[in-house]
């Protein structure tokens, strides 16, 4: 996940499974991500190549979906709702403290590359507000308390 060379034959080994489905932009790059914790930029091309498609398609989809990163992500990604219902909650305060408790700006990862700190237009579960999610969980009606118990948890 760290700054290291990324194996190629990796990327190519996960092209080849998923080279004859059809619509396989997605999925393969899910799989490249599960893989590496992101999309090396390197496999841009091979994707691209296997799938006949411009390598600035591949880039686009990656632009477009927040799931996907080009850079080194933490081993765990915070996604803190930004949405009005969590803002009316209280949710600008909730960001200021993680980010003050993880010493960490919006679109940064931690030196150790533990915790990725992002912000999500709406995470669907306006009714728990204010929410934030760490990798595959959510987490509702935020606190300051709670969100100190929940970083720690992490952090063992
Ligand atoms: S506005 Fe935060 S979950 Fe919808």
């Amino acid at each position: 996940m760290k700054n290291e060379p990324v194996d190629l034959n990796r990327v190519n080994a996960i092209i080849e499974e998923q080279k004859d489905q059809k619509w396989a932009l997605i999925p393969l790059m899910q799989k490249i991500q599960e893989e590496f914790g992101y999309i090396p930029p390197e496999s841009i091309v091979p994707i691209a190549e296997a799938l006949h498609l411009f390598p600035s398609q591949v880039q686009g989809v990656i632009t477009f979906y927040a799931q996907f990163s080009l850079k080194p992500r933490g081993k765990y990604v915070i996604r803190v709702c930004r949405g009005t219902a969590c803002h009316v909650r209280g949710g600008k305060s909730i960001l200021k403290i993680i980010r003050r408790e993880l010493a960490l700006d919006v679109g940064q990862t931690s030196e150790d590359y533990l915790f990725s700190l992002e912000t999500v237009a709406c995470l669907g579960a306006c009714f728990l507000a204010p929410t934030m999610m760490v990798n595959k969980t959510y987490f509702g009606k935020l606190s300051p308390p709670k969100i100190n118990s929940i970083i720690k948890q992490y952090e063992k």
